[in-house]
């Protein structure tokens, strides 16, 4: 069947929504839709795309409330009122129609040491042991979860979503060096003013439980004394979620 696309763009100067015509089936994913576009309709359609298997974390885009990937992303499961509305991922600037700048959020994994640091002597991990951080290790960087944050609109300093999912994995990693400096990083990421919304958690492509792991991280900081509460945090309430709740 055919159905109309319309596309929110920005060409350095305007935003703008441009209007198609797509013929879908059930497998046709939104990657397709643009794509079709880009060879067929318009080339001057931007957007970023690497492996198309939902493991390069590129492609994530906002439809409706929510994020998804568009590789990952059936058309049929995201049409509303049979029309399929794609906008740039929220929260970090647009360069060009669906491409958005992700050198803040990069910036700030950066600042976080979102990397291993190996201690020695290395010691063997266990399967039990892996279970504790095995989810966060499938993170693929897609931004996602930076894009759902409500947080940036009241705490720029805030070091979102991802930045948290990193510092626990590697906190509960026992071959990582930095242990508890990673809760410091943490506090100094204002983790605090995260108000456990949990939109990060529900929209990952990965299952990562976001939100889950920042608990953890605070419940654990808090106790040590390495996490203070942060001013800058505001109250969960008075607006309405992409999940219906
Ligand atoms: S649970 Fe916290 S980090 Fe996740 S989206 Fe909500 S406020 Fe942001
Ligand atoms: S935690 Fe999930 S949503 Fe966030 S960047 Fe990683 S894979 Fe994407
Ligand atoms: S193109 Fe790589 S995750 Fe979608």
């Amino acid at each position: 069947m055919k159905i109309p696309v319309k596309v929110k763009r920005f060409d350095g100067e305007k935003e703008y929504i441009d209007s198609f015509e797509v013929e879908i089936d059930d497998k046709t994913t939104v990657l397709d839709v643009l794509m079709h576009i880009k060879d067929y309709q318009d080339p001057s359609l931007s957007f970023r795309v690497q492996c198309r298997a939902a493991i390069c974390g590129t492609c994530a885009v906002k439809i409706g409330e929510q994020h998804y990937l568009a590789c990952k992303t059936k058309v049929k499961d995201v049409l509303q009122n049979g029309e399929l509305f794609i906008e740039p991922a929220s929260n970090l600037p647009v360069i060009k129609d669906l491409v958005v700048d992700q050198k803040e959020f990069l910036d700030k994994l950066k600042e976080a040491k979102a990397w291993f640091v190996p201690k020695e002597p290395f010691e063997p991990v266990y399967p039990e042991e892996l279970k504790e951080f095995d989810k966060e290790t499938d993170c693929i960087l897609c931004g996602i979860c930076y894009s759902m944050c409500p947080v940036f609109q009241t705490d720029q300093k805030f070091g979102g979503p991802i930045n948290f999912v990193k510092i626990y994995r590697f906190w509960k990693d026992k071959n990582d060096a930095l242990k508890d400096e990673r809760i410091a990083i943490a506090d100094k990421n204002h983790i605090t003013s995260c108000v456990h919304c949990k939109y990060c958690t529900f929209s990952c492509p990965k299952e990562i439980p976001v939100e889950q792991d920042i608990m953890k991280i605070e419940f654990y900081g808090k106790q040590k004394g390495l996490i203070k509460q942060q001013e800058e945090g505001f109250g969960f309430g008075g607006f309405s979620t992409p999940f219906g709740f």
